[in-house]
């Protein structure tokens, strides 16, 4: 296929090697505005915001991936294979399973469990372990100790439903997965498909240790600040 694609309607050199990518839209162009140095709209396909520009001086592109393997998996697959993008950071949220990690603080996910069925399509003769690229998590984790912000690195599950009446999700905290998010697991076996690199940051937004725990709107976007300057710290 060549480009613009099915999903993104930018020329190739509109988009950088480099793509942060944050769930929502809107998010998108909070960074491109905040951070982003002559940012441009590159693409509105169904609202998927995509702002290309440079962060002191090195050109990055944001652009969001909506909800769900299904979004993250369009989106990173025609990133990697069409726009020929090096690396995709994606920037979200999660909800924490960790005694030690609360609500704004940096889950780094090195690798990410699954419910869904993203990576059948590969066809692998067994259970394919999908992994961040060892050199973002690592200076992802050195840009969060320079930061002094709490953060941990370890395991995610990416979970197909939000809304999961079985209730298990916490069951995974007995392997010492950090939290849940909608995601990482897609995006990495599209970088392994690809050859290409991946890392996911999320900001924790809720607990299901501590239900009660919160923050506010203030401390919330302050907190998806620290995480953005890490993401944009590796560009
Ligand atoms: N579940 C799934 N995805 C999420 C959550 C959650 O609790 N919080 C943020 N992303």
């Amino acid at each position: 296929m060549a480009v613009p694609t099915a999903h993104i309607t930018a020329k190739k050199e509109e988009i950088a090697k480099t793509v942060l990518m944050p769930g929502d839209p809107k998010r998108s162009a909070f960074i491109a505005k905040n951070y982003l140095e002559n940012p441009v709209l590159v693409n509105d396909v169904r609202g998927v915001q995509g702002y290309t520009g440079t962060y002191k001086g090195k050109p990055v592109t944001v652009m969001a991936s909506g909800m769900g393997q299904p979004s993250i998996g369009i989106y990173s697959y025609e990133l990697f294979k069409f726009y020929d993008v090096d690396a995709i950071i994606r920037v979200g949220s999660c909800g924490s399973f960790h005694p030690d990690l609360h609500v704004r603080d940096i889950v780094i996910a090195m690798g990410a469990c699954t419910n869904g069925s993203f990576a059948n399509q590969f066809g692998m003769p067994g259970t394919f372990a999908p992994i961040a690229d060892f050199d973002l998590v690592r200076r992802a984790a050195e840009l969060c100790e320079a930061k002094g912000v709490n953060y941990k690195v370890g395991n995610i599950f990416s979970s197909d439903m939000f809304y999961n009446a079985a209730g298990t999700d916490i069951e995974w905290a007995k392997m010492g997965v950090l939290g849940v998010e909608m995601e990482s697991a897609a995006l990495y076996c599209n970088a392994a498909w690809t050859g290409k690199k991946a890392l996911c940051i999320c900001t924790v937004s809720d607990n299901f240790l501590c239900p009660e725990e919160n923050a506010t709107v203030e401390e919330r976007q302050n907190s998806f600040t620290d995480m953005m300057e890490v993401a944009l710290g590796l560009v």
